[in-house]
């Protein structure tokens, strides 16, 4: 759909260039910090999240990038406890937006930030597709986790269907809008935004390195449009779906790409630690 993006042909995010500097060595290098982030969905049980973190840590000890595992509720305490004495983030999976009462099976960002977790993932697909979320109950989700003091990893992406209808643009524009309503400019700080297309999670179809830059720096755009472009510089937009220690290098490569949110591979510690180193 080459029209589709028009508008930001030739234009590598924001007028000002920031996410890039020219070295004389290296030529241009990326300026905005990454974060590599796992999400681990439905998989391991606590003594194996224990586990998992024991080996990774040794693999990504000299991280440039900021490194994040997102893990299911029951596996939290473990997690929180391996990485005591790293720089590893911990990230729950899904937040409620009540602070408490009566929501079986929900926990709140009040009882994630009472755990000291440091993230929160908020509008996964998979919690859109098969668990009704929509684009307002993110929105209040991404309030409530802002209000508990926590980082948001706020996911968005188009399905198949809509890329095929050239509509990825509208989707993913519209997702961030509704998702970031009411969230301040020193709120965005504590944004993180996932660029996951639906087609490209748990399939092993990767978009391609342009395709993934393009949407990255359309949600930059958009967010340039609600805020400003020094605000849209400095947030993290990342790329998800079936990156791997293959084709990481090329995506992360591209001036918009800040980062990448994982899940199969981020279930392999060497995997997801070449991913990492190769961040930078
Ligand atoms: P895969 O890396 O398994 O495609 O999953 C991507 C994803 O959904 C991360 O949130």
């Amino acid at each position: 759909q080459p029209d589709l993006f028009s508008t930001l042909k030739g234009n590598l995010g924001s007028p000002y260039f920031a996410p890039f500097q020219n070295d004389k060595e290296k030529g241009w290098i990326h300026m905005r910090k990454y974060v590599i982030a796992g999400n681990w969905k439905m998989n391991k049980t606590p003594d194996e999240a224990t586990a998992l973190i024991n080996e990774l840590k040794p693999l990504v000890a000299g991280a440039s990038c900021d490194v994040v595992v997102g893990v299911p509720f029951v596996d939290l305490p473990a997690a929180l406890e391996a990485v005591k004495g790293t720089a590893i983030g911990v990230a729950a999976q899904n937040c409620h937006w009540e602070k408490s009462g009566a929501f079986t099976g929900e926990v709140s960002a009040e009882m994630l930030k009472a755990m000291k977790v440091g993230y929160v993932i908020i509008g996964h697909s998979e919690r859109r597709t098969y668990f009704g979320d929509t684009d307002v109950t993110v929105q209040k989700r991404v309030r409530a986790a802002l209000d508990a003091g926590l980082t948001v990893i706020l996911c968005v992406g188009e399905y198949l269907e809509q890329r095929e209808q050239g509509v990825t643009g509208e989707v993913v524009a519209m997702q961030t809008k509704i998702a970031l309503g009411g969230v301040t400019e020193e709120e965005l700080k504590r944004i993180i935004i996932a660029y996951e297309p639906v087609w490209a999670i748990g399939t092993g179809r990767t978009a391609t390195a342009q395709q993934a830059n393009e949407v990255c720096a359309l949600i930059r755009n958009t967010l340039a449009g609600l805020y400003s472009w020094t605000c849209a510089d400095d947030v993290v937009v990342q790329y998800g779906g079936s990156m791997n220690a293959g084709n990481a290098a090329e995506l992360l490569a591209q001036p918009d790409v800040d980062g990448g949110l994982i899940g199969g591979a981020s279930l392999k510690p060497q995997d997801f630690a070449a991913i990492v180193a190769a961040a930078k």
